[in-house]
């Protein structure tokens, strides 16, 4: 979990427009990788993903954003937030992503102090190329304009799948020679002021039978035990009929 307290400012692409859903409603056309499934399948399956995520698109449409190409005319990036309630103390972060949407859809809503990122996704024909640091920077500026002016994060470093044996709390410690965090998606976090707060061991849980899983990783698991699963960071945890995986 990360907190970014001010965003710098980047240049403007002139091609480049970034709304958020309650300025452009409606079914909006998607760059053809937006509006594929995601890959690993499991990334839809969250259990709390599968509950609530309709709520937030449609009780939070000012929080969610597009990067918009003028030229082509559709949406080439996505980003998720939501407000949430923190009152500074590292001790009191939420537990990660599933704890931020039951708390904002609990029956009494705590009063929001935060914005909290939910995700970013960027077509692929657009990654490697910078946007996804005017993806978090357009998400803070959002939040400010609701009077949220810090931003918090369950990141998911998006390297750490090819260090499945290394433990979170290591991982995040590892620096390249210039100082900065070997993960690029914490290196981009940390670059616009982010601090690492704490790890969230079980940010998310997917729970499916084990024929789910089996089709969503493309694996057998042939008995009960713990699993490393391709593509993303996640241990994958199975008994007889069930498999949880925790990311
Ligand atoms: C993660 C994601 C948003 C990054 O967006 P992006 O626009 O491609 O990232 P950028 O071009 O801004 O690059 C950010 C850093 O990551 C590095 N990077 C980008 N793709 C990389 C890759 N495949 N492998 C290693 N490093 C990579 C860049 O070099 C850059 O590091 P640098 O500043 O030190 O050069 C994008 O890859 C994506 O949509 N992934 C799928 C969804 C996802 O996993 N989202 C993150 C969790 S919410």
């Amino acid at each position: 979990m990360a907190s970014l307290n001010s965003a710098c400012d980047s240049a403007p692409d002139v091609a480049l427009h970034f709304p958020t859903r309650a300025e452009r409603p409606g079914k909006l056309p998607h760059a053809a990788s937006l509006r594929a499934a995601p890959n690993p399948a499991f990334l839809n399956e969250g259990d709390v993903l599968k509950r609530l995520f309709g709520r937030v698109v449609a009780d939070y449409a000012e929080f969610l954003f597009y990067a918009w190409d003028d030229e082509r005319e559709e949406v080439i990036g996505a980003g998720h937030a939501i407000p949430a309630a923190w009152d500074g103390d590292t001790a009191s972060l939420p537990e990660g992503w599933d704890a931020v949407l039951e708390a904002r859809f609990d029956q009494e809503p705590p009063t929001p102090t935060v914005l909290c990122a939910l995700g970013i996704t960027i077509a692929d024909e657009w990654r490697g190329r910078g946007l996804s640091r005017r993806m978090i920077e357009r998400m803070a500026e959002i939040g400010r304009d609701h009077g949220l002016d810090t931003l918090i994060a369950p990141v998911r470093p998006t390297l750490k799948h090819r260090y499945p044996l290394t433990p979170i709390d290591r991982y995040i410690d590892w620096r390249r020679q210039d100082g900065s965090h070997l993960d690029p998606w914490l290196r981009t976090h940390e670059r616009l002021g982010a601090n690492i707060l704490k790890v969230a061991p079980e940010s998310t849980v997917t729970t499916g039978t084990v024929a789910e899983w089996e089709e969503w990783t493309e694996m057998a698991f042939p008995e009960s035990g713990t699993y490393v699963v391709p593509a993303r960071w996640c241990r994958s945890r199975s008994t007889a009929s069930e498999t949880k995986a925790f990311t």
